[in-house]
């Protein structure tokens, strides 16, 4: 039998004790031992919980127990949860947790610790909700070099953008629903400025590549200012507009960026809808690998928890989830990176688009122009955008093939 506490009894919290207690039976099969939770903290009282004697609001009488082995901290945020993992961690037990935050802020420092004290610092459920993929990444696919991670890592955008393009929904309405349903953040800025997906990504990179990618510096888009105009001159054109997570490694270098982008319809990614979310990854022996499943919501990320709360108990060894701290010029200039550009324009016409960006930039729309550049460096683009007559509108990133 193998004791774990879960800090936070919040969506994902509840989901884990719900886990362990329906699937029990098939949980033990696999661990090898029975889970049992032993402790739960969180600062709200469950009275009429069946086992309200579970809860307790001080986390000392976690720390102390020698018997509880695994923490599950589903605190989410910061503080105090940096703090309740690290002296977990020091104290000899393992921590699984879902908390991205943490991990894209703390998990350089987080993971040493781990290692240390020949514990486990887990954190499957921190990218992707249910979806298998930081296992996967040290796993199945380690005999690659990744170069390139790209998708869609935040439900809650998702479902929005869903809600608009097929329901045609306003964005307010779509991000109660998604607030109803469990999927956004407690504060929901971080999803809709796409600042969930960024710590996603980075957590993403940082494994692949080996070396910490700093969310702080990462450049991040939301979808707050995408209109249901974008999204049909989108449709119209054979595009959808979604939230893309994008990280390439060269040479000694990351780019690194999370926005909106048109993805053309018959790019899987076009068809991920709702709270869906999938993860490209690309290898250089395996090629294109896609990771697709619930992004976010209670049981599907509780399920990533207890997987790896299964795993520990199994006694797996996961000595190579780490990665090395990494200095501020690791970080390449994202408007380096080549691209093709969505415009929305007012005031101007073909011939001077044509002038600019060549003969090869197609023009979609010539009533309120439209046009989507040829590929070049974004700082070149930008450049570009800047001498064209009349107002640009919009600009959306184009994905290629
Ligand atoms: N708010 C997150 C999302 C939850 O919508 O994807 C899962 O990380």
């Amino acid at each position: 039998m193998i004791n774990i506490a879960i800090l936070g009894y919040g969506t994902v919290g509840s989901g884990v004790y719900e886990v362990i207690g329906t699937n029990a039976d098939s949980i033990k099969r696999k661990a090898g031992k029975q889970i049992v939770v032993k402790k739960i903290l969180d600062l709200r009282d469950f009275d009429d919980h069946p086992q309200k004697e579970l809860f307790t609001k001080n986390y000392d009488e976690i720390l102390s127990d020698n018997e509880i082995e695994i923490v599950v901290e589903t605190i989410g945020g910061l503080e105090p949860a940096y703090r309740f993992t690290k002296s977990a961690l020091l104290a000899g037990k393992s921590v699984v947790t879902s908390n991205k935050e943490l991990v894209a802020a703390h998990g350089t420092e987080l993971l040493g610790i781990a290692r240390e004290q020949n514990v486990n610092y887990l954190f499957e459920a921190s990218v992707g909700g249910g979806i298998p993929i930081i296992r996967p990444l040290n796993g199945c696919l380690a005999a690659n070099e990744i170069t390139e991670i790209f998708g869609i890592l935040n439900g809650t955008t998702n479902y929005i953008l869903t809600k608009m393009i097929k329901d045609g929904i306003s964005f307010e309405t779509a991000l109660a629903q998604a607030q109803e349903k469990g999927y956004a953040e407690r504060n929901p800025a971080a999803d809709v400025e796409g600042h969930d997906a960024c710590r996603k990504i980075c957590i993403l990179a940082s494994l692949a590549f080996g070396k910490a990618v700093d969310s702080s510096v990462i450049h991040t888009e939301g979808i707050t200012n995408i209109t249901l105009d974008d999204v049909k001159a989108a449709e119209a054109l054979g595009y959808v507009i979604k939230l893309i997570g994008y990280t390439k490694s060269e040479e000694d270098k990351v780019i690194c960026r999370v926005s909106p982008m048109l993805v053309p319809n018959d790019n899987p990614l076009s068809g991920v809808e709702d709270v869906f979310n999938a993860i490209m990854v690309r290898g250089n022996q395996v090629g294109d690998v896609m990771f697709y499943g619930r992004g976010a919501g209670k049981l599907p990320t509780a399920s990533a928890v207890v997987a790896d709360v299964i795993d520990i108990v199994k006694g797996s060894d996961n000595k190579n989830f780490i990665w090395e701290s990494s200095d501020k010029d690791y970080i390449d200039d994202y408007k380096k990176a080549e691209i093709a550009m969505f415009v929305r324009a007012s005031g101007t016409d073909e011939a001077s688009v044509k002038a600019l960006f060549g003969d090869k930039t197609v023009v979609l729309n010539k009533t309120e122009l439209c046009f989507i550049t040829p590929a070049d460096t974004e700082e070149n683009l930008v450049k570009k955008l800047s001498m064209l007559d009349g107002e640009v509108i919009t600009t959306i990133r184009v994905m290629q093939d």
